[in-house]
């Protein structure tokens, strides 16, 4: 029904994508989003020990038989990585998609590339999304400032960032940030994108393996109830606007080494806050489009609905509009 070269290249049913989430995008979520037709991703790196990822992939794949993505963020943090461990796993597991982000995937795109792996580099800018393609890279997901996460530092929106971007590049564009419904989806089209990379709005479905308390309490935050953390250490991060994310930038603006702030930003926290519920224990990413969010279906309802809406919208009102 929408065929396009994201469906096509990533034998998919659906043009829509599941971002890696630290923490979050484990078997039960990554599996949920491709048993719907769309493609789930695991992140590699909330998997501190190698062998544990490759123990989930394996747990992934006792529950589908779809295409899943593996994401290797390249973000400076204050754990070291080791990234050859993570590919080691990823190129002997036979994972035919992989979501680079966070940085240059010079340093891994080589190996990927040879062993045959899709690579959907995810970055923020056009000159970004060049030297991805230059690199060998197959998708450019390009995430606009709306996006939970890393929007870099640039600030430009997705009404103008993927259509710019998808005039610049010659591989396919998956639009990224602020997507939650079938407007999106259909936007995204429009713009020049073949098809969503979708976070937050994952974030609230029956399947994301975070606590009740943390998405019953995500479900009153609105449109403007996220801010950004860590600029001034050109890091930045769309966070919710939180009493903890408040006292972070607080101590940003001081001038505080970023040193200062790693026990309020750690991930640790914000593992503990997802695991047992206790509300603003951690800093959480949390994208724009939360303000759309306004309940918590199972990935195959919101996939469903998702699907009719876009669906509607081109053949009733898009459809009518031209005469
Ligand atoms: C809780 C959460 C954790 C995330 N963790 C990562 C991550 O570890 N690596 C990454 O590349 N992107 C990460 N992202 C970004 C998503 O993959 C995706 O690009 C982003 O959420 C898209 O914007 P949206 O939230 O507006 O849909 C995260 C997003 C959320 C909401």
């Amino acid at each position: 029904m929408f065929k396009t070269k994201m469906t096509e290249l990533l034998n998919i049913q659906y043009p829509i994508m599941q971002g890696g989430m630290m923490w979050i995008s484990k078997a039960d979520m990554t599996a949920a989003v491709s048993n719907t037709g769309c493609l789930g991703t695991m992140t590699a790196l909330s998997f501190p020990e190698p062998k544990d990822f490759a123990a989930e992939i394996k747990k992934v794949r006792s529950m589908t038989k779809n295409t899943f993505a593996v994401n290797v963020t390249l973000l400076p943090s204050f754990r070291k990585v080791n990234y050859d461990d993570y590919l080691d796993i990823i190129i002997g597991e036979g994972i035919t998609v992989v979501e680079t982000a966070g940085n240059n995937p010079e340093r891994v795109i080589g190996r990927l590339k040879e062993a045959g792996i899709k690579v959907i580099h995810k970055c923020t800018t056009v000159r970004h999304s060049l030297r991805a393609q230059e690199l060998g890279c197959d998708f450019i997901s390009i995430d606009g400032y709306e996006c939970a996460g890393h929007p870099g530092e640039d600030d430009v929106g997705g009404l103008v960032l993927i259509p710019a971007a998808s005039d610049a590049m010659k591989v396919p564009i998956i639009a990224s940030g602020g997507f939650s419904d079938g407007r999106g989806l259909i936007a995204a089209l429009a713009l020049g994108a073949e098809g969503i990379n979708m976070g937050t709005r994952f974030m609230l479905t029956k399947e994301c393996p975070i606590h009740q308390n943390v998405k019953d309490w995500l479900l009153n935050f609105q449109e403007n109830d996220t801010m950004l953390l860590l600029r001034a250490y050109r890091n930045t991060e769309r966070v919710a606007r939180t009493p903890r994310a408040k006292q972070a930038f607080g101590m940003e603006k001081s001038g505080v080494p970023i040193e200062e702030l790693r026990s309020i930003i750690s991930g640790s926290k914000g593992q503990r806050m997802y695991e047992l519920g206790i509300v603003d224990e951690g800093i959480i990413t949390l994208g724009q489009c939360i303000g759309l969010i306004k309940d918590i279906p199972t990935t195959k309802e919101l996939i469903d609905r998702i699907i009719a809406q876009a669906t509607e919208i081109v053949n009733e009102r898009l459809g009518k509009l031209v005469k």
